[in-house]
């Protein structure tokens, strides 16, 4: 344990059902934003920035922004979800949230899961947003490394953003909407290069979850945008049935990041199973 301070910045709105939404890789909780509006209709809204990430400090400097929580005294050495969810846990501790709905997209879904490994009884439903249950391949796990190592010793400007953006949109919204694409640039790019890295390197670390979405007795929703080939509808298809109370929605016209791509479509989805779940 290095014992340094870790600060996590998080953007908050609306009253309600408290939910909090886990951001993908390599971006941060600026990504919920086009979905925002519409939630706060009917919840609280709390979209932390990962450690390393957005304005989120990895090394305990102060964390820029809005609203600042510094949190626990946890190791930036040991790159892991576990880590990222020990942050997300004491994040709630400080908001005197006892239960929440939790949700993650991508990255922010392994996140999710390793929450719910650790502090079952804090997730009153669970949305799952285009990510997976199986842990990495050697394969990916070495693609991983490769990504981190090349951010640290280049930085990340511009072939992050080129290696990764055909991936994360759709052919649709790659072809249609020119903004979206801009708007996902401009915020893979503002990333920092060790957050980038210690981020590859949590989940390159991170193992299977299936036997948390097993165990998981709430309510939960699993979204898939039907042109994701990051995280697939059979990736999807998985978890819904490994979890007992689980059920499945697929968007028409999204990629990996409906929050950008589909925001409506995804609000229309949320909110009716929102309503119902009880914190
Ligand atoms: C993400 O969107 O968070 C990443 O693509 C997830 C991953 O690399 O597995």
């Amino acid at each position: 344990m290095s014992g340094r301070m870790v600060a996590v910045h998080y953007i908050e709105s609306g009253a309600g059902t408290p939910l909090v939404l886990l951001h993908a890789f390599p971006v941060d909780a600026r990504m919920w934003n086009p979905l925002r509006g519409r939630l706060e209709e009917q919840a609280r809204v709390i979209t932390p920035d990962q450690r390393g990430l957005g304005e989120s400090s990895l090394d305990g400097s102060t964390a820029r922004g809005m609203l600042e929580a510094p949190v626990g005294k946890l190791p930036v050495d040991r790159p892991s979800v576990d880590v990222a969810a020990a942050d997300i846990l004491e994040l709630l501790d400080q908001l005197e949230l006892p239960r929440v709905v939790l949700g993650g997209c991508s990255m922010g879904g392994y996140v999710a899961t390793a929450v719910l490994r650790a502090a079952p009884q804090r997730v009153a439903g669970l949305l799952l947003v285009d990510t997976k249950a199986p842990a990495d391949t050697d394969e990916q796990r070495a693609n991983r490394l490769s990504v981190a190592t090349r951010a640290e010793e280049e930085g990340i400007s511009g072939w992050l953003a080129d290696s990764m953006l055909p991936n994360l949109l759709s052919a649709s919204t790659r072809e249609r909407r020119p903004e979206v694409v801009e708007e996902l640039r401009a915020l893979i790019e503002a990333q920092p290069a060790d957050g980038v890295a210690w981020a590859q390197r949590a989940m390159a670390a991170r193992p299977d979850s299936f036997v948390a979405l097993r165990a998981f007795g709430g309510p939960a929703m699993v979204v898939v945008g039907a042109e994701d080939s990051i995280t697939p509808p059979s990736a999807a298809r998985e978890m819904v049935d490994a979890l007992p109370r689980g059920e499945l929605v697929e968007l028409a016209g999204s990629g990996h990041l409906p929050s950008m791509e589909s925001p409506e479509a995804l609000a229309d989805a949320v909110l009716p199973w929102l309503a119902g779940i009880e914190v």
